[in-house]
């Protein structure tokens, strides 16, 4: 089996202004270059990008946007494309629940926007996770695979690394209600890698990174890193402090 490197990912959501950013990036940054063995990536609000990028220039630190619009260019007020996030970025986060929940973010949608990442050399992070009301129902497994199979059906990746799926139960997000490791890990076996299996093949589909994000923090992390499915974490809330963000990495590693 292919070895797959463990990915810390801050989302920084709709926090830090491009002052702000830039003491927070300066903060972390000696200590996140120091950690070896993971790789490291910022998703800071979109103003923000072009001013971090060239801080984290050549600090082998990824850079990644929230968000992105399938089309090249044209009429979409507000929207970035993925010509405007690839000068900058490597990963783009697509299907955020939140985007989901608030922002029109569809399956038709966050298919449009891996397809449009993926062609644009931009590696995906694809977020997936049931709501509270489906988790009871006992329906996590039949909505997680049929988000995998709405946003991959048709789309070709050339290497395992192209493609980050995250798992986020939508009712961990934010809440500090950080789901269990095991039952996560069981979640992950038995269905979000056979489904990516059918999906890409058996053999990209072992490769891919599968993050857990939900409430993750730097007492907590530990527990999801120790789990074998587990590949990294996608930090909301934890990744605006850049000792708990360090603490974070430093426990992938
Ligand atoms: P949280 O957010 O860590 O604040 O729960 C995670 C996310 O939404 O990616």
């Amino acid at each position: 089996m292919m070895a797959r490197v463990p990915l810390i990912a801050g989302n920084w959501k709709m926090n830090k202004t491009v002052g702000e950013a830039l003491r927070l990036v300066d903060e972390m940054l000696p200590g996140l270059q120091a950690v070896q063995g993971v790789e490291k990536l910022l998703c800071p609000p979109a103003i923000a990008i072009m001013p971090v990028a060239a801080m984290l220039e050549g600090k082998g630190i990824g850079l990644g946007a929230q968000n992105l619009h399938w089309e090249k260019d044209g009429a979409y007020t507000g929207e970035l494309s993925t010509a405007m996030v690839a000068e900058f970025c490597q990963y783009v986060i697509v299907g955020h629940s939140e985007r989901r929940a608030l922002f029109g973010d569809s399956d038709l949608n966050v298919h449009r926007k891996v397809t449009a990442a993926l062609a644009a050399g931009l590696k995906p992070v694809l977020c997936i996770g049931e709501t509270l009301e489906q988790n009871e129902a006992g329906r996590a497994a039949e909505v997680l695979s049929a988000q995998l199979r709405a946003a991959l059906e048709g789309v070709q990746i050339n290497s395992a690394e192209a493609l980050v799926v995250a798992y986020e139960p939508v009712w961990a997000i934010g809440t500090g209600k950080a789901a269990s490791p095991e039952p996560i890990n069981t979640l992950l076996r038995n269905v979000v890698r056979p489904t990516l299996a059918g999906l890409l093949g058996q053999e990209l589909a072992e490769g891919v990174r599968v993050l857990y994000g939900g409430s993750v923090n730097a007492a907590n992390a530990g527990e999801y890193f120790a789990q074998p499915e587990v590949d990294g974490a996608l930090v909301g809330g934890a990744s605006l402090k850049a000792a708990d963000f360090l603490a974070i990495t430093q426990a992938a590693a």
